[in-house]
């Protein structure tokens, strides 16, 4: 028995940290061999703590608030929130912001551990939109922003951040109180009973085992949210940065929507690359992801270090679930709330077959996706002190055989 987990683990997940917290991903082709939904068995993991317990009985009595700066302040349990609005589902991928930092790390020890590039997962969540809740609580005049908070006790208090009032209230901007994932009740590691999910923004967004919503006028003062998912200029180190409040309590530097982003899934790093040249061609494979609410319009792939690039043809599983509203809403109960709206929350796959002839001539293969507002991933890594939104072009070197 763990300290801060009463669950039973998939053996494959791959530990980052020590036990307590728990922070896992899978290996990488386990996450993409499942395929557009992840099982909760792969779903990364990033606890800051342990994990609130809460025993099934006491679920429909779990409680959460709305206050601050409202005219009807709310508390409600999950069975209201449940029996007195309407439940939607949609697909959305949730990534950490430190997705990525292990080539980071080897660039320049960060401040983070190091993830490899499996630290994305998605599911089909079903909750309730944020902002059916905000407006029965009527925000008042001054209003900006609204705060969010966990259950989970932390050495610096209460697992804490905060999102703009104008994106809670947003229809396309999607952000919901969900109790389910993937047509059940959530696992305890990420927020049984009840969490917020930020679509297209960073992982730290969304806050696990919601206990608050405070509308504010100003953003958090949550620890977490002031030294935790932040891009400081790239010049701060470690030592500057733990004695420089100033770095820290600047606003500008929090990161928000993820950055357009992608990964080479096989051939795998060390993968042993057949050249037969009777073989042809190898299909190359892997992810990529936008933010906020972007979709991913390009894939591009290189042999020979970014001279030249072929375009790789992208996978949009999102889009099956618009064609099949109704047969996926038996499936998962709650309406699919995607018919109108055009944002694009979930990864998407993308292939290409390479000459194996060309693949032989080469060192490496190297991936960069584009987004449709035409932001693309960059040559270069931007290092900063905690290691967050690495994505350059990925590289995986042609191990080949014999
Ligand atoms: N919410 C609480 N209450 N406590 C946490 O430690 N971690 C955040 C976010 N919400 C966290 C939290 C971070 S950094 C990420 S990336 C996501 O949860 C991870 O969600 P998951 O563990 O369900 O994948």
């Amino acid at each position: 028995k763990t300290p801060d987990n009463h669950v039973p683990r998939d053996p494959r997940p791959i530990r980052l940290t020590g036990i307590h917290p728990f922070n896992v991903e899978a290996p990488l082709s386990a996450l993409y061999d499942e395929g557009f939904l992840t099982s909760p068995e792969l779903f990364y993991v990033r606890n800051h703590g342990a994990v609130p317990q809460v025993d099934d009985a006491s679920i429909p009595d779990w409680e959460f608030s709305i206050e601050g700066l409202v005219e009807r302040p709310i508390t409600m349990t999950l069975k209201q929130l449940i029996a007195e609005y309407e439940q939607i589902t949609v697909p959305i991928t949730l990534v950490c912001a430190g997705n990525r930092r292990k080539e980071q790390n080897q660039v320049r020890k960060s401040k983070g551990f190091s993830w490899g590039a499996a630290g994305v997962s998605t599911a089909l969540w079903t909750g309730v939109p944020i902002r059916e809740l905000i407006q029965r609580a009527c925000p008042m005049r001054g209003a900006k922003y609204v705060c969010m908070e966990g259950a989970d006790k932390l050495p610096n208090g209460y697992y804490g951040t905060s999102v703009k009032l104008n994106w809670a209230m947003d229809p396309n901007r999607g952000i919901m109180l969900a109790h389910k994932m993937n047509g059940e009740m959530l696992r305890p590691d990420h927020g049984k009973p009840l969490r917020v999910v930020v679509p297209g923004q960073i992982g730290g967004r969304s806050v696990k085992w919601l206990k608050k919503l405070v509308v504010t006028a100003a953003p958090s003062d949550n620890w977490y949210h002031i030294y935790d998912n932040r891009v400081l200029p790239t010049m701060i180190s470690p030592e500057q940065s733990a004695n420089e409040p100033k770095w820290w309590t600047d606003e500008r530097h929090a990161i928000y929507d993820l950055s357009t982003n992608s990964a080479t899934v096989y051939p795998a790093h060390n993968e042993q690359v057949s050249l037969d040249h009777r073989r042809r061609s190898y299909k190359v494979r892997g992810y990529a992801y936008g933010g906020g609410g972007r979709r991913v319009t390009r894939v591009e792939v290189t042999l020979d270090k970014g001279k030249s690039w072929e375009l790789a043809n992208i996978r949009y599983h999102e889009d099956d679930y618009r064609e099949n509203l109704n047969e996926n809403e038996k499936l998962y109960g709650g309406r699919l709330d995607m018919e109108w709206r055009e944002t694009c929350f979930a990864w998407c796959f993308w292939d290409i077959d390479l000459r194996i002839e060309d693949m032989a001539m080469a060192d490496d293969i190297m991936v960069r996706a584009m987004d449709e507002s035409m932001n693309v991933q960059p040559r270069d890594m931007y290092w900063s002190v905690l290691g967050m939104m690495n994505n350059p072009w990925y590289r995986i070197t042609i191990t080949k055989e014999g």
